[in-house]
This record gives C-alpha cells, structure tokens and sequence, in this order.
C-alpha cells in the first residue's frame, strides 16, 4: 500500500539549476522554501508549502563548502518534521567520498562520516549518482535504500555519435579505473583499452615523470574516462603523456567536473581536444569559458526525472543505466 502521493521537489542552492530542469522534465514545480542566515550567519530555513504525504526527493551536491551539506540535511529535517510520506536524498555529487579507507595512519574514512550524517532516520532512499567509492554505497544504515545512475548512460550515446572511429581507444588516467575503461570499451565495440600508470607521492600529486602508458597510443584517438575531474592535472598530464607518445586526438569524459582552483586554465593549455562533463556539480557564469579546447556539458536531467519517475511508481531504474 502507497501511503504517499506526487512528487515533489526541492533543492538546495547548488543543486538549484539541475533542480529546475528536472522539475522542467516532469512538469512540475520546484517547492518553495525560505533559506536565510542568522545573525551568527547560522543556516534557517523553512518550507513555504506543504509536503504532507508528498514523495519528496532533495536535490543537492554535497561538495564544499558544508553548506551544501547542511542544506541538505536540514531541508530533510524540515520535509520529515511536516509529515512527508516518503524522503528521497540526491546528492548528485557526493562530496567527500573519495577518502574511503584508511589509507594513512591517524585518517578519518570521510565517505563513511558523510553516508552516516545522510542515514537520517526519516529518510528513505538515496539516489546516488557515478560514486567515486563503491564501498560507500555499504557505508549507508540499514534502513536507507541505496539506488546509483552512472554518467555512462548519457556518455556513451555522445560519444557513439560525436567521437566513436576506428581510431578510438578508451584510456584509464589511473589503473584504479581499469575496470570502467574496460566496459566502456566492450559497450562502444573497441577491441582495447590502456592505462595510464603513474605513481602518486602524496594524495592529488602526480610524480609527471612516472607515467607509463599500458598499451598502445601511437596513431590513435584517446578519450580518457573516468568519475571525475578536480584540478584537472591528472588528465593534463596524461594528456601531455599521450601526445609524446603520438597519440592522435584527445578526449575526456568525467561526470562530474569539480575544476577547482585553476583547472579550466590548466586544461585549456592542455593539448586536450574536447572535455565532456555533466551538471551534476553546477558551473558558476563565465567557468567553462575557454580559448583553446571545447567543453561540452551533458545535462543529466532528463536522466534524473526518469529515475524519479520510476522509483515513484516502484519501478526498477536498471533500464536507465548504460
Ligand atoms: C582519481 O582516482 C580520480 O579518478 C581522478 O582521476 C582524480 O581525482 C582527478 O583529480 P585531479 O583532476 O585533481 O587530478
């Protein structure tokens, strides 16, 4: 027995565009809420509508600064304190989920911190999006069902119609990503894939000089796949790597473009041709502008409102993921 009726949706600041458009998607509108600050510059918020027995889903990435959060957690506070029927959290971008193990001593393993402060007792599922960390998903209480979509559904129909050539070859920037370079080249009927091997001093340090590449470049286009994209050095560096071994064109795909400090800077001086990402993480005006190489942006709204759309009627989302 259903005992909650329509969707609704409500988003924090920065899952505000992505919001609108999946709210576009399924024709409806975006719920209304009052977000303002104490005088300590403390986050208040109030719901300006009722959600009483609404299937309610919150859309937000969760990635600095906390605010994100705490939106998030607050808004799912307020949606269960005004008697919704059922809690669904979207964190589109999962902030701080890469550190999913005690890989130093005296480290705290963030991604099970940030799954335990999303495990809010009211809450009911989430709808997680291209994890960086599988193990995260178990990271999760019991009671919370844990749904992912990954970028690769919006990915390899781009790529099938914009980048796919007898020339292509899928590229891992690290052996971690091994597997993803391997199914992305199975899906796209590619007979290969290669690594990029390299040894990493200190957690977001690359050693430039330590990477091997595993497999063959030469005369071949590249596009680099993986979940994300932060300062953007990893895939420069690659990037440069390739291009000294006579790699023809290059490509990214990451679903979820970070591009802190000077990344979009760094990439556009990159020999790089063309950087896909998606909206799971919203862009500030003017970010993706660039001189020398394209940067095209797959929105996964349409994506998202299917998943919504199913998972209000209890329908698998399987058929969504690529
Ligand atoms: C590494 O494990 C990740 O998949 C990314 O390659 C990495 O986080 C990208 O970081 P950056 O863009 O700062 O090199």
């Amino acid at each position: 027995m259903v005992s909650y009726e329509e969707i609704k949706i409500i988003s924090g600041t920065a899952g505000d565009p992505l919001a609108k458009k999946v709210c576009e998607e399924l024709g409806v509108t975006l719920a209304e809420y009052d977000l303002g600050r104490f005088s300590d510059n403390e986050i208040k918020v109030q719901l300006l509508e009722s959600v009483r027995n609404k299937d309610v889903f919150i859309i937000n990435p969760t990635n600095p600064p906390a605010e994100n959060l705490l939106e998030m957690i607050f808004l799912a506070e307020a949606v269960s304190g005004s008697s919704a029927g059922r809690i669904t959290l979207v964190p589109t971008y999962l902030g701080y989920n890469r550190q999913d193990r005690k890989d130093r001593p005296r480290v705290p393993i963030t991604s099970r911190v940030i799954a335990k402060m999303l495990s809010i007792p009211a809450v009911d599922r989430v709808l997680l999006f291209d994890l960086h960390s599988e193990p995260t998903m178990g990271f999760f209480d019991n009671h919370i069902k844990v749904d992912q979509l990954y970028g690769s559904s919006l990915s390899i129909p781009y790529i099938k119609e914009n980048i796919l050539s007898k020339d292509l070859v899928i590229a891992s920037p690290d052996k971690g990503g091994g597997p993803r370079a391997e199914a992305y080249s199975k899906r796209l009927g590619l007979e290969d894939y290669v690594l990029f091997a390299k040894s990493r001093p200190k957690p977001n340090e690359i050693a430039a000089d330590s990477i091997r590449i595993i497999g063959d470049v030469k005369g071949k286009d590249i596009l680099f796949v993986d979940d994300m994209m932060d300062t953007g050095g990893t895939i420069s560096a690659d990037a440069k790597k390739a291009k000294e071994a006579d790699a023809k064109d290059i490509y990214v795909f990451a679903t979820h473009g970070l591009l802190s400090k000077d990344a979009v800077k760094r990439l556009d001086e990159s020999p790089i041709k063309e950087i896909i990402i998606t909206d799971t993480v919203s862009q500030p005006e003017g970010k993706l502008e660039t001189k020398n190489i394209k940067i095209t942006t797959l929105s996964v709204a349409p994506l998202l409102a299917d998943a919504i759309k199913k998972i209000h009627r209890g329908e698998s989302i399987s058929s969504l993921i690529l």
